[in-house]
């Protein structure tokens, strides 16, 4: 049984032509250039990406006649690995037309396991056809496509720099501390005890200096509601019943179970639901979980009043907000 590639007779295709670069050696040489360029504009391009994700602030903004205002950080890095891996596969294209290769050959089919002999043959082959590539003689070809190969592999190791900084003990705190006032959310207003009814609810964050620029961040952390109720209605220790006021209780807004907004209360019942997965927080009792999957109550804020009579955190939260998995890592 014969692996060997046989020319192809004749099966009546139009003739085959040879390609300049076939016959002519000065256009060989001009087709190796056109390559390199190509791989190191795909190098230039890695290179764009790279400076914009490390260099261009993220905050920074180019008006584009067709765009518009547009993040120069994000235009950079996708120009940058648009162009990175158009210009590889255009290199690589018009290096398989203009220099690999170029002859016609039939294989005869024979059956799926070849024999060891054929097997034998067929590596011999490989390494004779990639010998006809000549990429140790194309030294310009082979040092071009190192380097664009070479650029656009470290890409993904770039982008693991958004992994960090690792959080360290910033989502234990919130802004949350003795004396800072409760103002509502949105409208940034300092409460007094009059502004609550009983039955009301209000979402509050802490007050800052500069409200208009209070970081996304933050707010996941220090989002609180306020809620009235008649003082006889709480069913809470002594401490626990020190840190409220007039009947008005204060909790973080951060779901114990994933972290939602925990914004549902029902009045009647004096219930807050959290839509996420319907955990339901009794607030007579200190939020206590009655309900769904949170596995512990909603932390407890403690309250008092100023000498202006202004609500105020009477000290920051004793235990971390948020989902109970942080408590593995105090
Ligand atoms: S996040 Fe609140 S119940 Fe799941």
């Amino acid at each position: 049984m014969s692996t060997e590639l046989e020319p192809l007779a004749d099966p009546g295709l139009p003739h085959h032509v040879h390609r300049k670069a076939d016959t002519d050696p000065a256009a060989e040489k001009r087709a190796e250039r056109q390559v390199s360029i190509l791989f190191l504009l795909s190098a230039a391009g890695t290179l764009l990406f790279i400076y914009s994700f490390i260099w261009i602030p993220t905050d920074v903004f180019v008006f584009l006649p067709l765009l518009g205002n547009t993040n120069a950080h994000q235009l950079g890095i996708g120009t940058g690995l648009g162009l990175a891996l158009f210009f590889i596969g255009a290199g690589a294209v018009h290096w398989a037309k203009t220099l690999m290769p170029d002859e016609e050959v039939i294989a005869q089919r024979h059956e799926m396991r070849s024999s060891d002999e054929d097997r034998a043959s067929f590596v011999e082959t490989v390494k004779e056809e990639a010998g006809k590539v000549q990429l140790g003689r194309r030294s310009l070809i082979k040092r071009s496509l190192g380097l664009a190969l070479g650029l656009v592999g470290l890409s993904p190791l770039i982008l693991l720099r958004d992994l960090g900084p690792l959080p360290e003990q910033s989502l234990l705190k919130t802004t949350w501390d003795k004396g800072i006032r409760v103002v509502t959310d949105p409208g940034n207003r300092p409460l007094r005890p009059e502004d609550l009814e009983v039955g009301a609810i209000a979402h509050v964050l802490p007050e800052i200096k500069d409200p208009e620029h209070r970081k996304l961040s933050d707010i996941a952390k220090d989002a609180a509601i306020l809620i009235r109720v008649r003082p006889s209605e709480l069913k809470l220790s002594e401490e626990r019943m020190a840190w409220t006021h007039e009947g008005i209780i204060a909790f973080s807004k951060i779901c114990s179970h994933m972290g939602c907004p925990v914004a549902l209360y029902e009045q009647t019942t004096k219930h807050l639901l959290c839509p996420c997965h319907q955990s339901t927080f009794d607030v007579p009792t200190g939020a206590k979980v009655i309900f769904g999957p949170a596995a512990r109550p909603l932390p407890q804020l403690a309250i008092t009043v100023d000498d202006e009579g202004y609500l105020i955190a009477a000290a920051p939260f004793d235990e971390p907000v948020g989902p109970s998995f942080w408590e593995r890592n105090i």
